[in-house]
This record gives C-alpha cells, structure tokens and sequence, in this order.
C-alpha cells in the first residue's frame, strides 16, 4: 500500500513493520502498571497488527493477563497510552471506552458459560441483550456460528453436557456472535489435552480467517502456537522483548526469549510453522 493513501495511514506508517501499511489496531506506547506493590508491566511498547493473530508468551504470573486487561480497557496503566484505532482509551469516560469495548470480545480461560441456558440461549444471548434483531435473526445467526465452531446440533445442550472442547468451542461461538473486531484470548487452550488443544488452535485460526477479526492470544502452548500465530510477541520482565513472524521468532539472538522458547520446544515439532499450507488453511 503507498504511504500517504489515506491520514491514518500516514500518521502510521512509521511504527509499521513490514510491507503491509494498515494501521495496527491496538498500541501499546510506554504501558507501565504496578499490581500489589510491584511493578508488572515496565514499559510495554506494542502493536497488534490488523486482521491477524498475533500471540503473547511469556513466564506465568509475567503479566500477559494485565497486558490484555490494558487492551480493553479493564484495567488502566499507572503510565503510558493504550490506543485503540488511534484512540487513547485509558483516557476515555465510561460511557466512551463502553463504545470501544464493542469493538471486542473476550475469551478467557474459563468459557464462563451460563450453566442455566443451553448452548443455543449461550449464543443468542449477547444478541438478545444488545441489539434489536428479531427472534428469527437471532435464531439465524446463532445457528451460523454454531456451525462455525463445529456445534451444529448440539444448540439443545447445556454446558454441564458438553465436553471440555464443546465448551470452548460454544465459548467462541458467543465470542464470534456480535461480529467483533478484536477477540482477546487469554490461554484458550487451558485445561485441554494436547489433541483437542490442536483442534481448538486450527478452529481458533479457521474462524479467523473466515470473519477477518484481529485476534490477540495469550498462550503457554510452545511450539504449537508457532503454527498458527502470524506473529508471536514475549513478554520478558515486563517489557516486550521479542516481536515477529514465528520464523523469524524463532530464530531470536535475544537471550531471554532463547530460553524461554528451547525450554518449551520439543524438537520434533520445532518448525511448526511451515505446519499452515498442510492444514488446507
Ligand atoms: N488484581 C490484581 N491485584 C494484585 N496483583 C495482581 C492482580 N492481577 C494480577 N496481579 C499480579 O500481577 C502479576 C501478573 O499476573 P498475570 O497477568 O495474571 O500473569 P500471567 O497471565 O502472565 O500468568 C502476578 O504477580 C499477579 O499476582
Ligand atoms: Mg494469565
């Protein structure tokens, strides 16, 4: 894209890495934040590129939650700028970053279902709450996301019913529901065995590419995020030390950032990356 297309663009372009000139959707400039007496965040520089999924790793209790917290506007920094499409939100009144949040949806570790509706009320029930479609809309759309994740059928269900994977994957459902820009991730996988976190990932990824949502994931699973992050960021002593494409990550001369990914990579599977064209995706 030229620069200079458009205003944004311009103002943009010189913090955009690569060949692609979209604006990121999210950027964090100089984020610092104390929890309990000591500092978690340290300064955190980052942007998240527009309509792609970008993965945050990083030690536990390092604070890649508190990180996403920022983007949303759930918690505000001590220090520092938190810009959603160019707006600064740790600035907004309640009513603003209320608009703001629109944009988003969450999901966090537990898909914190209601226990008392069944998969298909699950669904329905961000469309019911917030906007005016009619019963037969809401019935429509529900049913399409429900055969976006793989639940076709199983909307009858409550969440006591279901596996952990259906949990997930009706969680992702109602995330999907409102049509948002940014869903957040926070350890999607937690709590899966290692094949249906794979399936969660490629569903994860699937959906993505099919609504076009930025996606921003907190993930421990190396080096399975690898496959299928467009760009992996750490975060190492509250700063992040390494942001890029997975290949290029992985090849990181940052001290840190090697021990952290040897640690947690198994050799067989160590260029995962490459894994995408195989999936068909
Ligand atoms: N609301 C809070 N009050 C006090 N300390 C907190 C709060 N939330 C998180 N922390 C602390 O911030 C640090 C980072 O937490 P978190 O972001 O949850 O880590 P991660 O998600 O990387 O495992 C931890 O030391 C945690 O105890
Ligand atoms: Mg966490």
């Amino acid at each position: 894209m030229p620069l200079g297309q458009d205003l944004v663009a311009t103002e943009a372009a010189g913090a955009v890495k690569g060949t692609e000139a979209a604006t990121p959707v999210i950027r964090l400039v100089g984020v610092e934040k104390a929890l309990g007496g000591q500092p978690v965040l340290k300064g955190v520089n980052l942007e998240i590129p527009r309509g792609k999924v970008t993965t945050v790793i990083g030690k536990s209790g390092g604070g890649k939650s508190v990180l996403l917290k920022h983007m949303i506007g759930l918690l505000r920094p001590d220090r520092g700028q938190v810009l959603v499409d160019g707006t600064d939100i740790t600035r907004l009144s309640a009513h603003d970053l209320n608009e703001v949040r629109k944009k988003f949806a969450m999901l966090f570790q537990g898909a914190a279902l209601f226990d008392s509706l069944t998969v298909l009320e699950n669904v329905a029930f961000p469309l019911r709450e917030k906007t005016k479609l009619k019963a037969a809309e809401v019935d429509h759309k529900v049913l399409e996301m429900l055969e976006a994740v793989g639940l076709t059928g199983m909307g009858h269900k409550f969440p006591a019913e279901l596996s952990g994977g259906m949990r997930k994957r009706a969680g992702l459902a109602r995330a999907l529901v409102m049509g948002p820009e940014i869903i957040l991730f926070d350890e999607p996988t937690t709590g899966l065995d290692p094949l249906l976190a794979r399936t969660i990932h490629d569903l994860i990824l699937e959906t993505q590419r099919r609504f076009g949502f930025t996606a921003v994931m907190v993930s421990h699973e190396i080096p399975e995020i690898f496959g299928i992050s467009d760009y992996v960021a750490m975060l190492l002593d509250g700063v992040i030390a390494e942001m890029a494409p997975p290949e290029q990550f992985q090849r990181t001369r940052h001290p840190g950032v090697r021990e952290f990914i040897n640690v947690g990579t198994r050799p067989e599977v160590v260029s995962s990356g490459a894994g995408r064209e195989t999936r068909g995706l």
